[in-house]
């Protein structure tokens, strides 16, 4: 039995997104359900390796690749789950707290660029249950540079698989496109969850 199971995201198709075509978004698609493909067939193969076996360089392999097929799995979740043309702001406690962390919105989506045009895989911006503030963060890869303790509430993927059937090498011009198709609302929920868990330094004792 199947312990993930792919989530379905047409209705992102036929002109829901302004400036991503259908070939860009079901490319993408299929190499998310690769992701989600690979971490089955991965956790089967550890589950079942007897632990007694002292040849560990595959069980080794699996296991690193285990975080990277999980990660590229649940962030791909979130990037097409924060995707909604035609809401231009965030409101709410969003806005309350990306105005207390970062000053003003427009900082704030300058530092999400900024971390989406320097950074190979993914930017994100999460809440922190050490501080209770939102940052921004950059992954190499899906497991690389990967924070702990902290909630993502926002993630934009820049890998050029993102963007590069619809703009080739122009990640500037796509950042533009994924802030003008952000879903601020969906955000804002996530953010809500997030702060209805208890935090402080005490969650890592
Ligand atoms: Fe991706």
């Amino acid at each position: 039995m199947q312990r993930y199971v792919p989530k379905k995201y047409d209705h992102l198709l036929s002109g829901a997104l302004d400036g991503l075509s259908d070939n860009q978004l079901k490319a993408h698609f299929a190499l998310y359900e690769g992701y989600i493909n690979k971490i089955n067939e991965l956790e089967g193969r550890i589950k079942t390796f007897n632990t007694n076996n002292t040849d560990t360089i595959n069980y080794r392999g699996w296991h690193m690749e285990q975080t990277s097929m999980l990660n590229g799995a649940v962030l791909h979740e979130l990037y097409f789950g924060n995707l909604r043309k035609g809401e231009k702001e965030p409101k709410g406690v969003l806005k309350k707290m990306i105005d207390r962390d970062f000053g003003n919105i427009q900082n704030f989506i300058g530092h999400l660029k900024l971390v989406g045009k320097i950074a190979h895989g993914w930017s994100l911006a999460a809440l922190n249950y050490r501080t209770g503030k939102i940052n921004v963060y950059g992954l190499e890869r899906h497991n690389l540079n990967v924070p702990m303790m902290v909630y993502p509430v926002l993630v934009l993927d820049v890998y050029e698989h993102a963007y590069m059937i619809d703009y080739g090498t122009d990640r500037k011009k796509y950042l533009d496109v994924f802030i003008a198709n952000l879903s601020w609302k969906q955000v804002e929920e996530r953010l809500e969850k997030a702060l209805s868990i208890p935090f402080g330094n005490a969650v890592t004792t």
